[in-house]
């Protein structure tokens, strides 16, 4: 690398995990008040993996992880920092990331969790530029792991049909060479914060019977607003890192955007003027996995060879918070 060269940090391994159980739209047919073409034209969703009952958040993450060390040909002791991005983890406290280490038999590797809803994994990616570049950390296992389907409430139509379970992971370690992470953009708003929550069970307001009652322990969301600032946000985001990193629209080989419906997929590929073959898409395979959509999407990239040397993605994201980031990479 060129001295003058901004230092970087990259991808060396990748990997995810989903359940067995299947749930189609047809199978929601006879849940709810809802229709396979409903879903599909209003969402891109064809089915989602559902986790089994006794499996929780950090066996999807823990699963997702041994597979990515697997993939990068890395041992457990190689890692010296545990990262779990989740806004459904298995317990208040502990952290997901402090289960999941003693899963993996880490002892004592540092582990916390990161609290951003869907753009968890990509304020994943960007704290972990820091600790690796700070020099306080060599390689850090970064997971998102959901777990959406126990926080679902499956009688309310307009959220049931667009969730999934899984977990996606990357290793991340300094670069050498010319390739990795080239820009980000990572901002929040917290005063919408109320138009995607799961309103109870913390200390704004405690589990009560009554709470219970009312189901303000399930995510609830008031999708169509919710809806009109992610298209908006991702298309800032994809914009602003693609600038920041000198490139222009036309460089980008692959957007890779959090996978929550495919009309706000398509308008954010729209925004950066991209063909569709250049916008990664597989929402109809396991709808809407919050952080682990974009490992996931990374991974399948890889595997099917689109991510060749000098390749460029733009991944982007936008979740509950709401948070919203964005990342250019070069392979
Ligand atoms: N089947 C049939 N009809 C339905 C369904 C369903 N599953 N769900 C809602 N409808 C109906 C509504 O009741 C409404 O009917 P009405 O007009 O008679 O009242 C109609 O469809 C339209 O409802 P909208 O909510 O306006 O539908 P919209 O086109 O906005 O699609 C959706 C809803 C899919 C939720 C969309 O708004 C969306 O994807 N929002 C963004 C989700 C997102 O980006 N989340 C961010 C990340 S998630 C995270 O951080 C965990």
């Amino acid at each position: 690398m060129n001295k003058k060269e901004k230092r970087r940090i990259k991808i060396t391994g990748t990997g995810f995990y989903t359940p067995n159980k299947v749930l189609t739209n047809f199978d929601l047919e006879k849940m709810v008040d809802t229709s396979d073409e409903w879903i599909i034209t209003r969402t891109g969703i064809r089915e989602r993996r559902i986790a089994s009952d006794d499996q929780m958040t950090s066996d999807l993450a823990v699963e997702a992880g041994l597979r990515t060390l697997k993939n990068a040909g890395l041992k457990v002791k190689d890692i010296d920092l545990i990262l779990v991005a989740t806004s459904t983890p298995d317990t208040i406290f502990p952290s997901t990331a402090c289960w999941v280490q003693d899963k993996l038999g880490a002892d004592h590797v540092p582990a916390f969790d990161i609290s951003a809803g869907c753009t968890g994994f990509l304020y994943g990616m960007i704290l972990a530029e820091g600790m690796i570049l700070s020099g306080i950390n060599k390689r850090i296992l970064l997971i998102g792991a959901e777990l959406l389907t126990k926080v679902t409430n499956w009688k309310d139509r307009n959220t049931c049909v667009l969730f999934g379970d899984a977990g996606g992971a990357v290793v991340l370690e300094e670069s050498h060479d010319d390739s990795g992470m080239l820009s980000y953009y990572w901002k929040a708003d917290g005063k919408l914060g109320d138009l995607l929550s799961i309103p109870a069970g913390g200390t704004r307001i405690p589990p009560t019977a009554q709470t219970i009652a009312q189901d303000l322990h399930y995510l609830q969301m008031k999708g169509n607003e919710v809806f009109k600032h992610a298209v908006k946000r991702m298309g800032e985001a994809a914009v602003a890192v693609v600038k920041r990193a000198g490139l222009t629209q036309e460089d980008i080989d692959y957007l890779i955007p959090h996978q929550a419906n495919i009309r706000i997929i398509e308008a954010t590929g729209r925004r950066l003027k991209l063909p569709p073959e250049k916008v990664y898409v597989n929402i109809h395979k396991y709808g809407n996995v919050s952080v682990a959509t974009i490992p996931i999407a990374i991974h399948e990239l890889n595997e099917s060879g689109k991510l060749k040397k000098g390749t460029i993605t733009v991944m982007d994201a936008f979740g509950a918070g709401f948070t919203w980031a964005a990342v250019a990479y070069r392979w």
